[in-house]
């Protein structure tokens, strides 16, 4: 995967379907898309291999395999990769180390949980690509993201134009944040091509 002038190998898992868990299903709905690079991934690490990270403090949601969160490690970010299953912090803790030769920290953090104590307001950077599939999914993360930044933050949230994302941005605006936003074209195999909005929330 080409980003900002150099090559990453991503791994991940041959099929997401074949991941998929019953039982994972009737507990909270979630299916395992983080078995998948998903191009707005690839727009989020474009994005963050643009800019100088040295010594932030940054967080991932929603991290998947994690290609922003290695781009991030590799620009100088002490970065925290979270995701709500283990499989993908393993894998994106893997691709960690073979493209930077880091470690990259990881948690379990579900944006519904209660309890986060020991994740609010430590946060310079928060980012995340493709996370407002769902309309729930905007409402907990206008809840979360202010909480995780420290003052004079900013978030990263790509997007390739999700119903959740207008919710969350509507939000996050109407929180007193100011949104910039960036269309980003991701090339795909076969010479097809998607759009993805990466949209800058601060104070
Ligand atoms: C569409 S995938 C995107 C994965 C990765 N960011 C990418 O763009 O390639 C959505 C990600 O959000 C994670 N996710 C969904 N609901 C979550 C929740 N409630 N708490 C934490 N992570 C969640 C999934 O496990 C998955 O990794």
């Amino acid at each position: 995967m080409p980003v900002g002038g150099e090559d990453y190998r991503i791994v991940h898992p041959e099929a997401a379907e074949a991941l998929i868990d019953e039982a994972d299903f009737e507990r909270d709905e979630r299916l395992p898309y983080w078995a998948d690079l998903w191009p707005s991934a690839i727009a989020l690490a474009g994005r963050l291999a643009a800019e100088d990270l040295r010594g932030v403090r940054a967080i991932e949601l929603g991290c998947g395999v994690g290609l922003p969160s290695v781009v991030a490690l590799k620009r100088g970010a002490e970065v925290l990769a979270t995701d709500h299953y283990r499989a993908a912090l393993d894998f994106a803790a893997y691709n960690a180390r073979i493209n930077t030769a880091k470690r990259l920290p990881t948690a379990l953090l579900d944006w519904h949980a209660h309890d986060l104590r020991g994740f609010l307001g430590r946060f310079e950077l928060v980012f995340a690509a493709d996370v407002l599939y769902e309309r729930r999914h905007a409402e907990a993360l206008a809840r979360l993201v202010p909480r995780l930044l420290e003052p004079g933050g900013a978030a990263l949230v790509a997007d390739p134009g999700r119903e959740g994302c207008a919710a969350f941005l509507a939000v996050m605006r109407r929180s007193g944040f100011r949104v910039e936003s960036e269309r980003r074209e991701v090339w795909l195999s076969g010479r097809r091509s998607v759009g993805v909005y990466v949209h800058r929330i601060s104070r």
